[in-house]
């Protein structure tokens, strides 16, 4: 049996396995939160908004807390920036690294007793000796050192990677260690599983709903193969069972909400699931290019994400290709 720690110690530097261990602590007081559900007065919204315009439930509010407060005391951490606030936050200005989270992604699962979880990123930090600002976190995720996230549901699961790899361990609430339970998660990288909010389809543009038309003929059309819907509605919870079973998930770009291209954070969501996905041997593009590509041009950046099987990503990106269409939906 190999613990979480165990694990860090020969997998990462010391200054990233402290960082994780200050994470997967916190992660345990969510996990705990969540098991007493209603009995602990978590449901129910906490009546503020966060900054994307949403309302806040009372758990963001709290997991957002418990792992702001924990991160900065850490000493290598130079920085943290979270999906619930406006601002970052400097940290300790000798830290070597910089934190972004999304501390419980799908919250709307909550009172539904469904799947929730806290997403990762773990990126370089250049600036010792000054305090971290906001461009210092906007960096390409191909940069990232970490991600990960951690899952809350029927038990709690840790997926990570340190750029070599993905690795896959449970909560054990007897010896409250994460244990190892799969040291190399890889995904095929073909599939006949998707992921999508079909409610979307009128805003989609032209390559998805081709697509999705494909897929929906099954074996009647070009596929040639029947083809499967699964939505949580939870990134964490599709991507999670991509890394167990394969699939293919999507939010596109669609033009739903003027100004905004897509649904999902790059820096909270996007960067750190590409990075699982493409270390598990899966692809992650937002139509056009690799999504660790991307610069950042701010800490709450929206970004259209497809991910997961390889072939069918590159097949999205070789639709969006051939329809001429250039980042953020605009056509050539
Ligand atoms: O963070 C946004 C999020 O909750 C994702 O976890 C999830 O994939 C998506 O929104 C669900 O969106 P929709 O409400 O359109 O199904």
């Amino acid at each position: 049996m190999t613990t979480l720690a165990q694990y860090l110690q020969t997998h990462t530097t010391a200054q990233i396995a402290s960082t994780m261990t200050t994470l997967a602590t916190a992660s345990v007081a969510i996990s705990n939160l969540l098991s007493q559900g209603a009995l602990a007065g978590i449901h129910g919204e906490a009546g503020g908004q966060n900054v994307q315009g949403e309302a806040q439930k009372k758990l963001d509010v709290i997991s957002n807390d418990l792992l702001l407060n924990s991160l900065i005391q850490n000493p290598n951490c130079a920085g943290v920036a979270s999906e619930e606030l406006d601002d970052i936050n400097p940290a300790n200005e000798n830290g070597t690294l910089l934190v972004t989270f999304d501390p419980l992604d799908g919250s709307s699962n909550i009172d539904i007793n469904m799947t929730v979880g806290t997403i990762f990123s773990i990126l370089p930090y250049h600036n010792q000796g000054q305090k971290a600002t906001e461009s210092d976190f906007l960096q390409a995720g191909k940069h990232q050192v970490a991600a990960g996230y951690f899952i809350y549901g029927t038990s709690t699961m840790l997926a990570v990677t340190f750029g070599a790899g993905v690795a896959m361990f449970s909560f054990d609430p007897v010896s409250q260690n994460y244990v190892l339970i799969n040291e190399k998660v890889t995904i095929s990288e073909q599939t006949a599983e998707y992921a999508i909010n079909s409610s979307n389809r009128r805003y989609w543009l032209p390559p998805i709903q081709q697509y999705i038309e494909e897929l929906t003929q099954g074996d009647t059309g070009v596929r040639n193969k029947d083809y499967n819907t699964r939505w949580v509605a939870a990134m964490i919870a599709d991507v999670h069972r991509i890394l167990i079973r394969g699939g293919i998930f999507m939010y596109p770009y669609d033009t739903k909400i003027e100004g905004k291209a897509g649904k999902l954070r790059l820096m909270y969501e996007a960067n750190p699931m590409s990075f699982i996905i493409e270390q598990a041997g899966g692809a992650s593009t937002d139509g056009v290019q690799r999504i660790m590509d991307i610069e950042p041009t701010g800490i709450h950046q929206r970004i259209p994400v497809v991910l997961g099987a390889k072939e069918e990503v590159e097949y999205i990106k070789a639709l969006h290709e051939m329809a001429g269409i250039l980042a953020n939906g605009e056509k050539a």
